[in-house]
């Protein structure tokens, strides 16, 4: 028996991404249907059949999958309880006891998804451990970010949190961890340890950039942004993730806490990110587009920053002296996320007067695709040309009939947390530790540098990123 509680379930996020994500898995089997509830529990005072009505605009059956939208339909039911109250908890454990009276409750399992704002974790965290809870490892508890707002509020959240959840039953959300690219990313690299991985060091590699640019701005989102930015929007945890996934070391094991390990250990080796050497910037109008200053509701001194450039070094035999040089943006001319490793050029012999930069490139989104470039002489030709040519691996072309079948990625975390696989989940010491390597560029004092909409970011960043990557071109 598994029961997936949804908190917060008459919220836009539980319909937009939750409801939508546990049909998936119900519709694709990926669960016992026959012991399987889904329960969503809200403030709002709604009827079960209201309920289930509420979620008929985003969950998108197939044509054939009529039957199978009513069969799970009917096991989804709703509970209107506080968030507050011990007494809401207390009837909700007999709500759930009933539901689930016909199984095997001493083997059940419980999974708590916390649509909530973060504020409210620790506290429904607690009247679920008092009162909903199943022992022996049976109740899981999923949050997302953010967790904190910097090292010491991580810090605080950690150590509320785990006066009474151990670690393992906390399954923190990072959606990147479950992106086909970086899901692929351990086996591209450790089961290719003469071809891949090889090249993978500072023997290689010269400089290495992260990218996670994004086409749309910060419409929607004004009053999270201003106080977030996008250093704790998305450097902190999703470029942080990607960058752990791409400088690790082989694990032991691919046991969670094997995996965990080597990514923390990359952290633990870094450096910190320093405003002197990182370039901030906010989106004005331009290319057609307005700025962020113009959305509703931002104030017009507003120092929010929607762009960052910065570099990070880590100190470890396979990577010490390669600059990790990350940059990301809001309102940029197109959306595309990408590991890109510039090689070394050659020192000696012949083909040293080649001047282009070479590099292995992994593309997280839009495509997905591992490109590694290669100077060749053009065909045809008797003189030497030596061009950049590439090898080229694209998942779309290569795995066509498994891109047809593309999970998001919440149904994949969904299905994990019921399995109990953490790997995917980022454990309290990574949290911390990325925020400790940014804590010095989250509140910047100083003026953003303006670059118009849909552009590359602030022209500043074009010189930061050639001289930090040490481009040729
Ligand atoms: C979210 C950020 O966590 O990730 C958003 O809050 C960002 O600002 C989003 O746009 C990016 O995710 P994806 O999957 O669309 O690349």
């Amino acid at each position: 028996m598994v029961s997936f509680i949804v908190f917060g379930a008459s919220g836009h996020l539980a319909h937009q991404k939750t409801f939508p994500a546990l049909f998936n898995l119900y519709a694709r089997n990926c669960v016992n249907r026959q012991s399987f509830y889904v329960v969503g529990y809200a403030r709002s005072k709604l009827s079960e059949p209201d309920f289930q009505n509420s979620l008929k605009d985003f969950i998108k059956p197939e044509q054939e999958q009529a039957k199978l939208y009513d069969e799970f339909i009917s096991r989804v039911s709703y509970f209107t309880g506080q968030y507050d109250q011990a007494d809401s908890f207390k009837e909700f454990n007999k709500y759930l006891e009933n539901l689930e009276k016909n199984t095997d409750q001493s083997k059940g399992l419980r999974v708590f998804y916390l649509a909530l704002p973060p504020s409210a974790y620790v506290s429904v965290g607690n009247f679920i451990h008092d009162h909903v809870y199943l022992p022996d490892g049976r109740t899981r508890m999923i949050i997302e970010k953010p967790f904190g707002k910097d090292y010491d509020s991580s810090i605080k959240l950690k150590e509320d949190l785990h006066k009474k959840w151990s670690e393992d039953e906390i399954y923190r959300i990072d959606h990147y961890l479950a992106k086909d690219m970086i899901i692929n990313l351990p086996t591209l690299r450790f089961a290719n340890p003469h071809s891949l991985d090889a090249l993978l060091n500072n023997h290689h590699v010269k400089s290495v950039n992260i990218s996670m640019w994004e086409g749309g701005g910060c419409d929607g989102r004004v009053g999270y942004y201003d106080i977030n930015g996008v250093v704790r929007d998305v450097l902190q945890n999703h470029m942080s993730q990607i960058f752990t996934v791409a400088a690790m070391d082989e694990p032991k094991s691919e046991s969670p806490d094997d995996v965990r390990y080597e990514k923390v250990k990359v952290l633990k080796a870094t450096s910190h990110a320093s405003l002197k050497d990182s370039i901030l910037g906010q989106y004005v109008s331009g290319n057609g587009k307005g700025g962020y200053k113009d959305l509703e509701g931002v104030s017009k001194e507003s120092k929010a920053t929607t762009y960052v450039a910065t570099t990070l070094f880590v100190d470890n035999e396979r990577w010490k002296g390669v600059p990790f040089v990350f940059d990301s943006g809001k309102s940029l001319e197109r959306g595309r996320v990408e590991i890109k490793y510039y090689l070394k050029g050659k020192e000696s012999g012949i083909f040293t007067d080649v001047n282009q930069d070479h590099y292995i490139s992994f593309s997280v989104q839009p495509n997905q695709e591992v490109v590694l470039t290669a100077f060749a002489n053009k065909p045809m030709s008797s003189e030497r040309t030596c061009v950049n040519a590439s090898l080229n691996l694209n998942f779309k072309e290569q795995f066509s009939e498994e891109m047809k079948n593309k999970r998001d990625a919440y149904e994949i975390l969904f299905e994990d947390a019921i399995r109990g696989d953490p790997t995917k989940f980022v454990r309290d010491d990574e949290v911390e530790y990325a925020w400790r390597i940014f804590d010095e560029i989250l509140d910047s004092p100083n003026e953003p540098l303006p670059y118009p909409a849909g552009s590359t970011g602030p022209k500043e960043a074009e010189q930061y990123l050639k001289s930090h990557l040490k481009l040729i071109q």
